[in-house]
């Protein structure tokens, strides 16, 4: 079954709104609703902020029958032509908070795991497809980088930008990744920008998020009928 997950209820009311047959399934710290939207059958949740929240949140999922995860949302914008609005489509994903450079690991590796976490092809291509529908946005495919930080400032984005290639910067995608490869199910990220994670970012986040929100979700709809 298809998982469509966001961190925050902005992400995904406008989905839940249209589930059809609505089924709640509830255990200690998160709520997956089970339904159709658009005809397809789907498992859909909030997971909450963070990576640990994204990580139990999509163990639940795998556990609920989910065969496929799109986590959809909104990030900073690092990539430098991105602007608010606009949309990233995840290549891999990474964790950029991850230190264990003393033992010699390189930044953002985990011991004894992938540097890096690699979306589906087919779950890009049609994430891709559907988000040249949205009107009057740049779309990137692109690494997202996730971590229990959000990101506010200009050195902030310079790092993520310089050391890890970084498209956008969120708090939840590589968890999800880094879950889904454990068990081999595809994944994809799609995030909109809220904001370029800059100085003015927490302003701009409070400014557009719900606003943008919209943008990854009409991503989402436009998937259903292409998969
Ligand atoms: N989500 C939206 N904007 C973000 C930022 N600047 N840093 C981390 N997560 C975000």
């Amino acid at each position: 079954m298809l998982a469509i997950m966001g961190a925050m209820n902005e992400e995904i009311e406008l989905l839940l709104s249209e589930l059809k047959g609505r089924e709640d399934l509830t255990y200690p710290g998160v709520t997956l609703h089970r339904g159709r939207l658009d005809g397809v059958p789907v498992l859909v949740t909030k997971g909450g902020i963070g990576k640990v929240n994204a990580a139990m949140t999509a163990t639940y999922l795998l556990v609920n029958g989910a065969s496929r995860v799109i986590f959809t949302g909104v990030a900073g914008g690092v990539h430098p032509e991105l602007r608010v609005g606009d949309i990233v489509v995840s290549t891999d994903c990474v964790q950029h908070d991850v230190d264990v450079t003393p033992l010699g690991y390189e930044p953002g590796t985990v011991p004894d795991e992938s540097p890096s976490w690699a979306a589906d092809p087919e779950l890009r291509r049609v994430a891709m497809e559907a988000a040249q529908e949205v009107e009057n946005i740049r779309v990137v495919e692109g690494r997202v980088a996730s971590g229990d930080q959000f990101i506010a400032s200009q050195e902030g984005v310079l790092r993520l930008w310089k050391n890890f290639g970084a498209a956008c910067a969120e708090m939840e995608g590589a968890a999800v990744a880094q879950v889904c490869a454990k068990s081999g199910v595809p994944f994809v990220v799609i995030r909109s920008v809220s904001d370029t994670a800059d100085h003015d970012a927490n302003v701009d986040y409070r400014t557009f998020m719900p606003l943008v929100a919209r943008h990854a979700k009409q991503v989402v709809r436009g998937m259903l009928s292409r998969l």
